[in-house]
């Protein structure tokens, strides 16, 4: 039986967890991490791979961008293809950003490294974590070490960084009325391949066989995605399928791709998710266990990231007496959270096929690329989204 007092017990060593941590340690704020999976299980996991710059910007004040800094691909603009049709709209240019890309599987990795380098407590493999006394002023968490052991940790405060499928949201009292969702009626089927990219900035491509999107983790190694239909599984789409829907869906780009062998193939559903209930008692909610994005403009992991950035900045004003900053984390985290929610919806549903949709809804998809394309102000406001809202 361990019993441990700390400042702040965090649920989950995704990249919200560990970027967490990592910041409130250079606060002089000692925290300890419990996680489900085993580490090996945390490492092995394929995410996205567009950065925002207030996502490099927190990476590089916690100490973690210098493999990014030496890794990056910087990208000046992002393609929107229309049935073969591409127009690629000049984010730099627009909004003087870029955005990065670098793989989140790395991100995790390097913050990994960064926290066993200060010997972070991550106690892996623990999937029983129950959280307890919430709303006193010492709260806990309770959990089973692999080995059998019994653990229980009492903190000031708790950071849900826990995911959709969590303990922590689940632990919070909530009404029908709190939580917002929409289920997306496709999925995407993700492939990994050692080729070179078949464009040297993200496509997203909206075609009458579906959606598909073409992005990469660097010069050689590409990563590329077709909408699917509900209920596909990756045994429905043999390599062969997937490459001759990717070329078809990309049009004239698609004679350019070099398929090849996947180094992984997976299939995602697509959910729109928030809860306005990012705060109960001593536990706050940060990254997916408050919110989910459809991956169609790339957000979960920056939207998880200035979550963790202001519950940091909160935390850190609260050690040193001012706790204002918690109080108004849910409310000024929420503002911004329906902002990305509304553009990963935006985004979405001008680039799927909807079975729903008849000929004008279709109309009204058309319609949205041309006046994109043909209004600076419309590319602006997909180009400031894009590259991220400030944070
Ligand atoms: N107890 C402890 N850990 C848990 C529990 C639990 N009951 N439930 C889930 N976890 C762990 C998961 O195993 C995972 O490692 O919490 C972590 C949550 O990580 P993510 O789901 O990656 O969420 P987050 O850290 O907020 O990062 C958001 O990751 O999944 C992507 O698309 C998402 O890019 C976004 C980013
Ligand atoms: C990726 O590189 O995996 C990626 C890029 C853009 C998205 C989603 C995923 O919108």
């Amino acid at each position: 039986m361990i019993n441990e007092k700390i400042d702040v017990l965090i649920v989950g060593a995704g990249p919200s967890g560990l970027l967490l941590s990592q910041l409130l340690h250079l606060e002089g704020i000692d925290s300890i991490i419990v996680e489900r999976s085993s580490k090996e299980r945390v490492l092995s996991r394929i995410r996205a791979g567009v950065l925002e710059r207030g996502t490099v910007n927190a990476l590089r004040d916690a100490g973690c961008a210098d493999r990014l800094d030496a890794q990056k691909i910087l990208h000046d603009g992002v393609i929107l293809s229309f049935d073969g049709e591409q127009f690629n709209v000049p984010i730099k240019m627009l909004t003087g950003y870029d955005v990065t890309i670098y793989g989140q599987t790395e991100i995790t990795a390097d913050l990994i490294t960064a926290c066993e380098s200060r010997d972070q407590r991550i106690f892996w493999s623990c999937p029983d974590a129950v959280l307890a006394d919430l709303k006193s002023d010492a709260p806990s968490a309770m959990f089973t070490q692999p080995d059998g052991e019994k653990v229980t940790v009492h903190a000031k405060l708790i950071a849900g960084c826990d995911g959709y499928y969590g303990v922590s949201r689940q632990s919070i009292p909530s009404k029908p009325s709190d939580n917002f969702e929409r289920v997306y009626p496709f999925g995407w089927l993700g492939v990994m391949v050692d080729e070179p990219p078949v464009a040297h900035n993200v496509v997203y491509a909206n075609h009458v066989d579906g959606f598909a999107l073409a992005s990469m983790r660097s010069h050689t190694r590409s990563r590329y995605y077709v909408q699917t239909a509900p209920g596909d599984t990756v045994e429905d789409w043999p390599i062969e399928r997937f490459w001759t829907a990717f070329k078809t869906r990309l049009g004239a780009l698609g004679d350019g791709v070099k398929t090849g062998e996947p180094l992984e193939m997976s299939i995602a559903p697509l959910r729109s998710f928030v809860t306005q209930k990012m705060q109960h008692g001593r536990l706050f909610l940060a990254g997916d266990a408050a919110h989910i994005v459809p991956p169609t403009g790339a957000k979960g992991l920056n939207l998880a990231v200035a979550d963790v950035r202001r519950l940091a900045r909160a935390m850190s004003a609260w050690k040193k007496g001012d706790s204002n900053g918690l109080e108004r984390y849910a409310t000024e985290a929420l503002e911004r959270i329906w902002k990305v929610e509304r553009f990963s919806w935006y985004l979405t549903s001008m680039m799927h096929q909807f079975d729903e949709h008849k000929a004008f809804e279709k109309k009204m998809q058309r319609a949205e690329f041309d006046y994109v394309v043909s209004s600076e102000a419309a590319q602006t406001m997909i180009a400031e989204n894009y590259v991220g809202l400030a944070f």
